[in-house]
Parts: structure tokens; sequence; C-alpha cells
């Protein structure tokens, strides 16, 4: 098999790169943070080529947003006829007919089957903003509750739903008020010292607890929460824990925000991670792949809720603006034809297969874990005790996008790598990325002691 190193004719950055990257420093800052310290000139499925000629295996999607894969000839088609009828004219001035297919396309594919509705946005950040918004206005309460290791954004309201201090957080502050942080039903490092089913429960049970302690449900707006947590380090909960929120919703009068933003549109496997528990949420927020790239968030709700704020409290200048609409109109197409999902299964098995294999093999991969093609491997150390390895995971990236792999790092520790390759990839490029992640891991697993007793990893989703 041809090795993808042989794609990559200089060192990265090569010399032309260089030279961007020179004048990107000057006038970019650099809080705006970059993972591939190269300059792309295009990309076509799960290929990105950079100005310097080398190719890239893409294990990032565009920060999951590109789950059909770079460049769908027919979406950039679609986007053709759009721009030769007209780019803009703001909903709220003149209505135009992709933001209401689109919105009757979402009430349709999202779960339940009760009136929903739909408004759009920019980003997957406003998306939740307007949830929330919304939520509040049809509760008449204030409070909201969310979660540790929660990641639903950078503007004020979503940073302080948000959990990780660095980078999201730390001197950002004051942040907004009437946000609850409850414990997120984590199997590897449970708060609470529990196994697996065990963790849900107490982290459920504390939920409750809390009602007493800190505030009245009474008072609770909104829970909002991801199906597998994405900055967040790809946590997958036992399969208790979000049936066991919304139930704590429905009895309370809450209303249950579920953020896909990161998980939706076949990340997972299905076109919602929602979809393995059968949960139907009362509000859901989606963005990232749901215009394969394009700016769109969307905010899909009981039409009784969504009606709530009056007429004229929502909306923006570009939100949902045509274009945006025409490639998520595509994208659900294509999702909905035949095959896709099964392909996007079949490259979430092999994937959580591999990493698998690792956690059985190389001391340093201290859990594997992974729903449909939203998988991760999270280095410690030592197994023992957990003790993040944040350097080696920073090493396995370097070594990674220098051997060609497009690949992030999540979670609150900085030691989770993440895979989030375009749905569409074929499975001879999948296992070469698979490789070059793999020989990464050897090289930092052979540089620490790998002496100590193996303790058992927690079982796949
Ligand atoms: C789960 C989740 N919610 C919200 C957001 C924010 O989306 P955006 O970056 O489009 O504002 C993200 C982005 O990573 C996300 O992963």
């Amino acid at each position: 098999m041809k090795k993808i190193r042989e794609n990559l004719l200089t060192e990265i950055p090569g010399p032309m790169s260089k030279q961007m990257i020179k004048l990107r420093e000057k006038y970019i800052p650099r809080g705006v943070f970059n993972t591939v310290p190269s300059i792309i000139q295009k990309a076509k499925d799960a290929l990105i080529t950079d100005i310097d000629g080398n190719t890239f295996i893409d294990f990032a999607s565009g920060l999951a947003s590109t789950n059909v894969g770079h460049s769908r000839k027919e979406i950039a088609e679609a986007l053709k006829e759009q721009v030769d009828k007209f780019l803009h004219t703001c909903f709220h001035v003149f209505m135009y007919e992709p933001y209401i297919q689109l919105a009757q396309k979402l009430a349709e594919i999202t779960p339940g089957d009760f009136p929903k509705k739909t408004m759009f946005v920019n980003s997957g950040a406003e998306a939740v903003e307007n949830a929330i918004k919304i939520a509040r206005n049809f509760t008449k309460r204030k409070a909201v509750v969310t979660f540790e290791h929660a990641f639903h954004g950078r503007t004020l309201l979503t940073m302080s739903l948000t959990s990780k201090l660095r980078y999201y957080k730390l001197g950002f502050g004051p942040f907004a008020p009437e946000v609850y942080r409850m414990p997120y039903a984590y199997p590897y490092r449970c708060p609470f010292g529990k196994e697996y089913s065990n963790s849900a429960v107490a982290c459920l049970d504390h939920f409750r607890s809390f009602f007493k302690t800190h505030v009245d449900p009474e008072e609770i707006a909104a829970v909002i929460v991801e199906p597998v947590t994405g900055e967040g380090g790809f946590i997958v909960p036992p399969p208790e824990f979000l049936p066991g929120i919304a139930r704590i919703c429905e009895d309370n009068g809450i209303v249950f925000i579920v953020d896909e933003v990161q998980t939706g549109f076949g990340r997972t496997g299905e076109m919602f991670a929602v979809n393995h528990y059968n949960l139907e949420p009362d509000i859901m927020v989606m963005g990232k792949s749901i215009a394969s790239g394009l700016p769109l968030g969307a905010v899909t709700g009981r039409a009784e809720i969504m009606d709530a704020p009056e007429v004229g409290s929502l909306g923006g200048t570009f939100g949902g603006n045509p274009l945006s609409c025409v490639a998520s109109l595509k994208v659900i197409e294509i999702m909905q034809r035949d095959g896709f999902m099964e392909h996007a299964r079949k490259v979430g098995s092999i994937i959580n297969e591999r990493l698998k294999e690792m956690l059985e093999k190389y001391a340093i991969v201290g859990d594997a874990r992974g729903l449909g093609a939203m998988a991760a491997i999270e280095l410690v150390k030592d197994r023992a005790t957990k003790e993040p390895a944040k350097e080696d995971t920073a090493e396995v990236l370097k070594q990674c996008h220098k051997n060609g792999l497009v690949l992030m790092k999540a979670g609150a520790y900085d030691n989770v790598v993440r895979i989030l390759a375009p749905l569409i990839i074929t499975e001879d490029l999948l296992l070469r990325g698979l490789d070059i992640l793999e020989k990464a891991v050897i090289r930092v697993n052979n540089t620490i002691e790998t002496k100590k007793p193996r303790t058992k990893g927690v079982k796949l989703v």
C-alpha cells in the first residue's frame, strides 16, 4: 500500500505555507488558534492539499462540519444556481423559499411526531443562545442547568454554559448569571467513583438532590446537554443518562434542550445522537455539518415553545442565509440516500475496533470510546492513576500532522485524541489514517514507562 507520507512533498510547514504563516502571525491575534501548521489550497472528499502540494488525510472535517466530505459537486452546483438568483435579502425583509423548505425538512427529520418550528442563525453558539432565550420566554423561568465537560460556544451565555476553563473561560468573566452545573456521566473518570451504568445513576441522583439544595425546579427554564460531549472529550455517557435527564425535565416542566451541534448529521451513525436513545427533545440545536461548512445554526423545537416569543423578538441580519439553507437541503438529501448512513456506521465500527485494539496494546491509551464515527482515545501517563498525558497527546498530534494526517485534541485535560473523519471516507484512506495515528501512539508509548500493571479499560459503547 502506498504510504501517505509519500504525498508530503515538503516538511510541514512547506516554504509557501511558512511565508503565509508569517503574515498570519503579524495580522491575526494568537488567540485565534490553529491546529495544522500549513495553509490549504484545496480539499476534496477526505483529502486536503496545501499550497506546497502536500496532501493530508482529513480526520477533523473542519471541526465536524464536513460530514458529507469536502467540495461535493452537487452542493457546489446548488450553490452556484442560488448565487445566480440572489445572495441576500434578510429573511425579515423579504422571505425566500430555502429558509422555509429547510424548516419543513428539519421538522420531518428531527425526532418527535408533533408540530415543530425552526429558526435559523449563523452558528452553533447563536443557536444555543436562542434556544435558551426561547425556553426562558416560554417557561417564564430564569435558571439554566448545564453539565461538567460541556461546550456550547464562545459568546457570553454559551461560554458561561461551557465547562472547560482554559482556553474557553479563563480571563473572560464575569459570566452570565443563573447557570447551574451538574456532573456528566463520565464512566472513565466518574465523579462519584462508580463503574459504568452506576455512574449515570449516581449523576442522576445528584441531580435530584440538587433540587433541594441549590435551585428549585420551578425556577429552571431549561436543561441543556450534549448527547456525547464534543470539545469536552467525546465522553459517551451510559445509555441510562440522557433518558434520565429527559425524565427529570418532563417531571418538572423544564425544557429539555439537546445540543446536537457536533453529534448531529450522521456523526454517531444516526441522523441525530438522540435517535440512539429514542428521545424527543423539546428543543434541538444544530450547526456544523448541517450545511457542509457554510455558516448555519438551527433551533428546532415544539411549535408551542418556539412560538412563545412575540413577533419581532427572534432573528438577525444573516440568520439562515439563502446559500447556507440551499447547502443544508442538499446535505440532508445526500444523507437520506440509500447507503449513506450504512457507510457512516461502517466507518464508525472500523475506527472503534482499531481504537479498542490500541487500548489493548498500548499502556498510554487509558480509554477508547465512541458512538459511531465520533470516537476518541484518552492518553494517560499511568493507567492506575489515570494522570492525563497532555504533552504526549500534543506529540501524537504533531507526529500525525508531520505524517499527513489532520487530527485534533479535546477534553478538559487536553489528553483526548478525537477522530472526526468525513463520513464518506473510503475504507482504504481510513485505514491509512489510522496507521499514521497508531504509529504516533507507538512512538509516545515507547517513551513512557510501560511496566506498570494494566487496569481494565472501559467498555466501548
Ligand atoms: C456541542 C457544541 N455546541 C456548540 C458549539 C458552538 O458552535 P459554533 O462554533 O458554530 O458557534 C460547538 C462548537 O464546537 C459544539 O461542539
